[in-house]
């Protein structure tokens, strides 16, 4: 790699996201709000001083309109048509801490990279953490578009609540995920090739020993551009239902996105994995009975063209995407239910079906319960997964109008 074309593609990057001198159309928002990087601050280990650029003041604009231009057309030097669910590193993070008065400020941009962390940190101690999942889309004519932002904001602050963690305000979430998402605008795939997954994290990561919330936090968010969650890819899954281990108890924190349900799946999952499953579905840990959710995703049933899913009350975590879905089924005049589902009305289904954001809406082959299987549809993708796949995810890359406002474009 040519380093040095580096380090000034940095500069001329930087500049072309912060100069004032910037009428800049590449960090331009088209919806509503003004975008307001003032509380942000943007640190690099190569301070932008454009003298270092030796070139007279006409030279040096046409050389950052040219450069702007080709970043603007550049995409990042990989491999589009082999992504998959895993983490390819970026150019950029965005982090901003919480101060003593308990808000968050002076966000910033730096390269991607290890951060350092307290070794008594709530967070490495005692699980004090949660993390959120949104995608940034390519359209055709190379603009971007973020599904939902405010959403995840708002989950976020939920979750913060329930973990007695501060979290950003939805402005400041929603600003530094436009923010991040325009500063590795290179690695947003190409249309149809996949999406721009953006991990936002929040952490205590102040020291403690007694167990106690954190005296410090930090908002971390980076990005990576992912392909199918499942190694299937677009085919159908097969699920096995988990009769020994629960992921959520009532009370407990399975409504919120806290690190800790996500590594106590692990050991089912494995198992599951290690016998051919693709993943593992729970029931309720009282009634051993309902459905609740997927490690990674809800679960949806289709019987008699009536769609159905687990009610939220708690042990379930409000997915955005389910929560689309259920609108757009609305939309095109399905009958939605949210509300408790037995394993015996789950193996009697039509189709069954998984949302999330990694996921989107992946079709289920089959389930397993107590070793005896149940395939759906001989195998193949459900007509209403399908349909409802389509209509999302023609949305989210701005194939189609959309008429439910959840889109935010990035230009
Ligand atoms: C997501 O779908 O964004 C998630 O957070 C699930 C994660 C396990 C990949």
């Amino acid at each position: 790699m040519d380093c040095s074309r580096t380090m000034i593609n940095d500069r001329l990057h930087i500049n072309r996201l912060f100069s004032p001198l910037a009428s800049n159309p590449f960090f331009s928002f088209s919806d509503k709000r003004p975008f307001r990087p003032s509380s942000l601050k943007f640190q690099t280990q190569f301070p932008f001083n454009p003298s270092h650029i030796q070139v007279d003041t006409n030279t040096r604009r046409e050389a950052v309109v040219a450069t702007t231009y080709r970043e603007a057309l550049e995409f990042a030097d990989i491999n589009w048509d082999s992504l998959g669910f895993g983490l390819v590193p970026t150019d950029y993070m965005f982090m901003m801490k919480c101060s003593q008065d308990g808000k968050f400020s002076k966000g910033e941009l730096q390269r991607y990279g290890n951060i350092e962390l307290s070794p008594s940190s709530g967070v490495l101690n005692y699980g004090q953490g949660l993390f959120e999942g949104l995608k940034a889309y390519r359209k055709e004519d190379g603009s971007i578009l973020l599904f939902r932002p405010e959403e995840n904001a708002l989950r976020m602050r939920m979750g913060a609540e329930r973990m007695c963690m501060p979290a950003p305000s939805v402005e400041q979430f929603v600003d530094a995920v436009k923010l991040i998402v325009m500063a590795n605008k290179r690695w947003v795939p190409p249309q149809g090739k996949g999406s721009l997954y953006i991990r936002p994290l929040l952490m205590g990561s102040g020291a403690v020993l007694g167990l106690a919330p954190a005296p410090e936090y930090t908002f971390l968010i980076y990005v990576s551009p992912v392909g199918n969650y499942f190694k299937e890819g677009l085919a159908p899954i097969n699920l096995v239902v988990e009769n020994e281990f629960h992921r959520a108890t009532p009370g407990g924190t399975g409504g919120v996105k806290t690190i800790g349900n996500y590594a106590s799946v692990l050991k089912a999952q494995t198992a599951a994995k290690a016998k051919g499953y693709s993943d593992v579905l729970y029931l309720d840990s009282v009634h051993k009975r309902y459905l609740e959710e997927v490690s990674s995703c809800n679960v949806f049933v289709v019987k008699d063209k009536i769609i159905s899913t687990p009610a939220i009350k708690g042990t379930i975590l409000p997915g955005i995407t389910r929560k689309s879905i259920i609108d757009v089924a609305c939309s095109k005049g399905y009958q939605v239910e949210e509300r408790q589902i037995s394993v015996e009305e789950l193996l009697d289904a039509d189709e069954v079906f998984c949302t999330g954001t990694a996921v989107v809406v992946s079709p289920v082959g089959s389930i397993t319960y107590l070793g005896k299987r149940v395939s759906y549809g001989d195998k193949g993708v459900g007509v209403v997964s399908e349909n409802l796949y389509s209509a999302l995810t023609s949305l989210q890359m701005g194939l189609t109008e959309d008429k439910m406002g959840w889109t935010v474009e990035l230009n």
